[in-house]
């Protein structure tokens, strides 16, 4: 298969487009014709190798797994010995070894059926984002008659957590740049905050639960915007570091919350069918509509990569040459 490839750590400008052999599934994985896939800042930290935590798992000196990517939605084209409950054919979506390339390798928890009406690129949107807004939400207890305010409302994370905060009845604060503005203010924010012009000095709390992420909020602020039992759910941050990168700020949130009655919850999102499941049959349905800023063509992924980095995205970028299923599904 043809693929980019990383033969070292480093930006984008080290991708060089390679014959590869394709991947074989393990006997607990599956293989997967890549349809779409979209990009997360992890892919980046993982293709630069930075900060260095990553490289504990991807491998020290250079990756050990050449092909990035992680979101994918494509058609099951072969199952290891070992699994059940999906056969070749099927559509699938979540996250994978190698999104990047046309075929990827994935555990079956870790991904979920694409239901009729959602598209590829739509179905490669969701995983990492859709999961992590989720999640963070749940661990924040927001529900119905909630006040949140989400940090970061217009990027990937962002634009689900917005709209399914307001699904679930809360009420929500979204804080963006004045471009961002109307876009967050569409997902369903009662109130934008545009923090390139003071906005954020004139934030007035007490919220139930603060989703943030991008870690640009002194703590003592987020702790006194927050209500007594408030939760501030810390999902990204600032790089904070070569060695443990975005994590020590997670860290340090834990450590600024013991006193004050509020809960600081850092986490990492764990993407698992249920909550896959759970966002396609929203999409489904109609109740929330993934925002896609830019989708790029297969021999295009560096650039897409570097689009990301700029951590300028206004919802998801979208890696995929077809806008929607073939119509007969052979492999
Ligand atoms: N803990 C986990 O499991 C987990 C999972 C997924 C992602 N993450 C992390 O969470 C963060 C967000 O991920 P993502 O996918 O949403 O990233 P993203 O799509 O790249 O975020 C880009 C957005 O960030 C906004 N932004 C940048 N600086 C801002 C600031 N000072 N204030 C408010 N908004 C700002 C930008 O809006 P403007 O242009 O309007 O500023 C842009 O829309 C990343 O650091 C990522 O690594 C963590």
């Amino acid at each position: 298969m043809q693929a980019f490839s990383a033969p070292r750590y480093g930006g984008p400008e080290v991708l060089v487009h390679a014959e590869l052999a394709i991947p074989d599934p393990a006997p607990d994985q599956v293989r997967i014709r890549v349809l779409a896939s979209s990009v997360n800042p992890l892919d980046w930290h993982e293709l630069r190798g930075e900060p260095w935590l990553v490289r504990a798992r991807g491998g020290v000196r250079r990756p050990r797994q050449t092909v990035v990517g992680s979101d994918v939605a494509g058609i099951v084209d072969e199952v290891g010995t070992e699994v059940s409950g999906i056969q070749v054919g099927q559509r699938v979506f979540g996250t994978a070894v190698g999104a990047f390339g046309p075929f990827a390798l994935a555990r079956p928890k870790r991904l979920a059926f694409v239901p009729d009406g959602v598209t590829p690129p739509i179905a490669a949107s969701l995983p990492v984002a859709g999961c992590t807004a989720l999640q963070a939400l749940r661990k924040g207890g927001v529900e119905s008659g909630s006040k949140v305010l989400v940090v970061g409302a217009s990027g990937g994370v962002g634009t689900f957590a917005v709209q399914l905060a307001v699904a679930a009845g809360a009420s929500v604060t979204g804080v963006c740049s004045t471009p961002n503005v109307e876009l967050v203010r569409s997902l369903g924010a009662s109130t934008v905050i545009d923090y390139t012009t003071g906005g954020l000095d004139a934030l007035e709390g007490p919220f139930d639960a603060i989703v943030d992420n991008i870690g640009s909020m002194p703590f003592r602020r987020c702790r006194a915007l927050l209500r007594h039992g408030g939760a501030y759910v810390v999902i990204g941050g600032p790089d904070g570091g070569s060695v443990l990168g975005p994590l020590t700020h997670l860290a340090r949130a834990k450590l600024a919350f013991v006193f004050g009655g509020r809960r600081a919850v850092p986490f990492l999102a764990s993407i698992e069918s249920a909550d896959l499941d759970d966002l396609a049959r929203r999409v489904a349905a109609g109740t929330l509509v993934p925002v896609v800023e830019r989708t790029f063509g297969s021999q295009e992924v560096p650039d897409a990569i570097r689009h990301v980095e700029t951590r300028r995205t206004r919802g998801k970028v979208v890696i995929s040459d077809v806008p929607d299923w073939p119509a007969k599904e052979t492999v």
